[in-house]
């Protein structure tokens, strides 16, 4: 094989945004040969777009036509584990848009597919490929931190508005999305805050906030308490209903703190541990002595393209796989444990209790409203605000 050749599945924003990316043939080793709505209309435009090859309906007949290597997965995410497990139990790799999936158990067995498939799953977490990102965790694997003991991350820049909620039925909506913030933008910082740390939370206590600031029925305003193993604690702060937004991760170890924010990495280093400082210093009102620097990485920043070039390389044996489809659960564990919380008013271990949250969602799903709607293609390229330290 010279050439992979991709199947979208879903043409709306974001699969029409990877269609331009595959016909301008900014994906080096990679073409576009089918393409599949169940929106006659989202074919059309894909068609006045230049798209010439295989059209479908059913993502089956696409998987099964022989002329798609691989498949792009572009749908309401409550399909994403459905037409992945598919892909991958009928041939054909398969590249799944974040997030992995709704709820953890639905995560699991499309998880337990892929670990029995020979096909390539790899998840689309394009902020994985931000430099700002890769230098923290290459910090923190590297013990540059020492012990972590808190991780704050206030992103805010989310902004929507409610022409954006109103842009299609499924979106905002118990049965269609079932989330809001925490499903559809937060799920690359869910990503990032433990796959940088490589520290999961065992607890959180989250306060979701439905409805706060748009006409919606999910949550659109989120605080997460979080609690590790290891004692550390953190802070997540969300919302889409900021108009003067923020994006700042601040992790915290016993050797000083990393700071994520307005495009720049601050390393403040401690030239011993506080904790050794804290038991030996006889000074009651010492001040530890710091050097603040700015921290330089290679720069890059591909996104979306870095992924489908990597997913691209791998298939043909060229490169390792960056992301693995199945390290989607750990978000989603994450996520659903914040809705968890605010769902039963408590505190959540994590893992979560999955036939648990099934049925807190299905109570949800039972009563969640029909949106009527004049369904938009919007030009996502200029929306991915989280993706900037902005
Ligand atoms: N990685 C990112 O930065 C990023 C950004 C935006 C969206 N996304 C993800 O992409 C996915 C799609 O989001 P969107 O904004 O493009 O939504 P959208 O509503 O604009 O498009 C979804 C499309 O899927 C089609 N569809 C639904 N069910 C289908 C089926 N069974 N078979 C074929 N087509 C079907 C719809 O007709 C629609 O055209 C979501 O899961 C979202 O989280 C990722």
């Amino acid at each position: 094989m010279d050439k992979v050749r991709y199947g979208i599945v879903g043409l709306g924003n974001q699969g029409t945004y990877y269609l331009k990316l595959l016909l301008a043939g900014k994906v080096t080793d990679g073409e576009v040969s089918a393409v599949c709505d169940i929106n006659p209309d989202k074919i059309k435009n894909a068609i006045s777009l230049g798209f010439n090859g295989a059209t479908y309906s059913d993502y089956k007949e696409m998987v099964n036509s022989g002329k798609v290597d691989a498949i792009l997965v572009e749908v309401p995410h409550y399909f994403h584990p459905e037409i992945s497990i598919y892909g991958l139990e009928h041939g054909v790799h398969v590249l799944c848009d974040k997030p992995a999936g709704v709820y953890t158990k639905q995560v699991k067995e499309m998880n337990a597919v892929a670990d029995k498939s020979d096909k390539l799953f790899g998840l689309m977490f394009n902020q994985r490929t931000d430099w700002h990102y890769r230098v923290v965790k290459d910090m923190i694997a590297n013990g540059e931190l020492g012990d972590i003991k808190r991780i704050n991350w206030i992103i805010t820049n989310w902004f929507r508005t409610q022409a954006y909620y109103n842009s299609s039925a499924w979106r905002a909506t118990w049965k269609g999305e079932g989330g809001g913030v925490l499903l559809n933008q937060c799920p690359h910082q869910l990503d990032l805050i433990q796959w940088v740390t490589g520290m999961m939370p065992s607890k959180i206590h989250a306060f979701c906030r439905m409805g706060k600031w748009h006409d919606i029925e999910v949550e659109d305003d989120v605080t997460a308490y979080l609690e590790y193993a290891n004692g550390a604690t953190g802070v997540f702060i969300t919302t889409t209903g900021e108009g003067a937004g923020t994006n700042r991760l601040e992790i915290v170890g016993t050797l000083g703190k990393i700071v994520v924010e307005d495009d720049k990495v601050i390393h403040t280093k401690l030239t011993e541990k506080d904790s050794d400082i804290i038991k030996n210093n006889p000074n009651g009102f010492c001040n530890p002595a710091t050097t603040p620097y700015e921290v330089k990485g290679d720069g890059n920043n591909l996104q979306h393209l870095g992924i489908l070039l990597n997913f691209t390389a791998a298939i043909l044996g060229k490169e390792k796989l960056f992301v693995s489809g199945q390290e989607g659960i750990n978000g989603v564990e994450i996520m659903d444990g914040m809705l968890l919380s605010a769902f039963l008013g408590k505190a959540v271990n994590i893992p979560i209790d999955d036939d648990l949250y099934l049925e807190e969602l299905n109570k949800r799903i039972a009563t969640s409203a029909d949106k009527t709607v004049k369904e938009v293609i919007f030009d996502t390229s200029s929306s991915f605000a989280g993706a900037k330290s902005k």
